[in-house]
């Protein structure tokens, strides 16, 4: 049996229809960059985050980046975050000319470590970036409560927590900004690249709606530098169609991590993930540890089963930020989980007889790898 880690066609079988009349809008229409159908996913998707403004970007990369920008991260400041995450979250710090400081995270939920970000705030500290990993929100409140004692800006990461939440309020929400990416694979996809910074602070909407705009509330009147970060028109028109199906295809998710656990539970030597108490997880990704990862990975491989690593190096040991000097061992559980973690085939249109062979698969591979 083969089951692909992801199968982004499977899903567009299921919304064909719907997505070709509202691509054919846009076309007829012509609203290709931003426009009324990027406008209409907006106020959605505000909505849907419980948040009064969302504003659509180019990518996920972006909205970090502009966050950081309208928030005045600039030289000289430093930005919190943690070493397990997509590189993107450390590059947006780094293209506001910022330096990306680094905590550990929890050894259960692999979010980040409120005990141990008083460590790492200095006088320069302007912002912290909790990432909302996997699907799975940080610990919020711990970390709202440090950041507004030391007056820093919290900015999430919930490019993979479209609809995760938090004491019950959705990812994004919390801090002063929430960015979103829509990369195709993502629980919400765009076909093509997108993103979104959602706020309830006006001042900050405003400055994203210039800065993603060439800086012009009018055409051609440039009040500040911007640069162009608009949504395109069909990715606003197709992320209107896929946010109706989001809550549903999250519940399949988590239904299925659900099965995943029953199956994989009591393996010896394989940890499956916790879920937080406060947070309702939308498993972007069902990862497990395993001790001998890659050559589990690889019997599966063998059987016809496509799993992913998320992220096989931890971003400060990455050649990019060689420069800032940091060194094995510095962030012990992101090193860990970096050699620990499986991400397995996770994505709604997948069956149950394909979630019921991995597992089985698994328990070969687990056994036949400790031999
Ligand atoms: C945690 C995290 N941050 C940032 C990004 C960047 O988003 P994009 O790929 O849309 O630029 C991603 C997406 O890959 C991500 O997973």
């Amino acid at each position: 049996m083969k089951v692909p880690f992801l199968d982004l066609q499977a899903q567009y079988q299921t919304i064909r229809a719907e997505i070709a009349a509202a691509m054919q809008r846009v076309l007829d229409d012509a609203a290709f960059a931003g426009g009324p159908y990027v406008a209409q996913f907006e106020k959605e998707f505000a909505a849907f985050c419980q948040c009064q403004y969302a504003l659509g970007v180019s990518n996920g990369t972006a909205a970090l980046w502009m966050a950081l920008r309208a928030l005045g991260v600039g030289p000289d400041d430093e930005v919190i975050t943690v070493p397990n995450t997509f590189i993107a979250t450390a590059e947006a710090i780094s293209l506001c000319g910022a330096k990306p400081v680094f905590v550990d995270v929890d050894e259960n939920t692999y979010t980040m470590n409120p005990a141990l970000l008083e460590a790492a705030i200095t006088l320069r500290t302007k912002a912290i970036i909790p990432v909302h990993l996997y699907g799975q929100t940080a610990d919020m409140d711990a970390i709202m409560l440090i950041a507004r004692a030391h007056g820093l800006f919290v900015i999430e990461d919930a490019c993979q927590a479209h609809g995760a939440t938090y004491r019950g309020r959705p990812a994004g929400s919390i801090g002063d900004a929430g960015c979103f990416s829509f990369y195709p694979g993502k629980n919400l996809g765009a076909y093509g690249e997108a993103g979104a910074v959602v706020t309830n602070n006006a001042e900050l909407a405003a400055k994203l709606k210039l800065f993603r705009d060439h800086g012009q509330p009018q055409k051609y009147h440039h009040t500040v530098i911007g640069w162009n970060d608009r949504m395109d028109g069909l990715q606003g028109a197709v992320l209107s169609v896929k946010l109706k199906h989001l809550a549903a295809w999250n519940q399949t998710r988590r239904n299925y991590a659900q099965l995943y656990r029953a199956l994989l539970a009591g393996l010896h030597n394989v940890v499956l993930p916790r879920e937080a108490i406060a947070g309702r997880h939308i498993y972007h990704i069902f990862a497990v540890r395993l001790p001998n990862r890659d050559r589990v990975m690889k019997a599966l491989a063998e059987k016809g089963i496509q799993c992913g690593v998320h992220y096989p190096i931890p971003v400060h040991l990455q050649e990019a930020y060689h420069f800032l000097g940091l060194r094995r061992g510095g962030f012990p559980i992101a090193e860990k989980h970096a050699a620990e973690l499986l991400s397995l085939p996770m994505f709604p249109e997948l069956t149950t007889a394909q979630i019921d062979y991995v597992a089985r698969e698994i328990k070969h591979g687990v056994n036949g790898a400790a031999a």
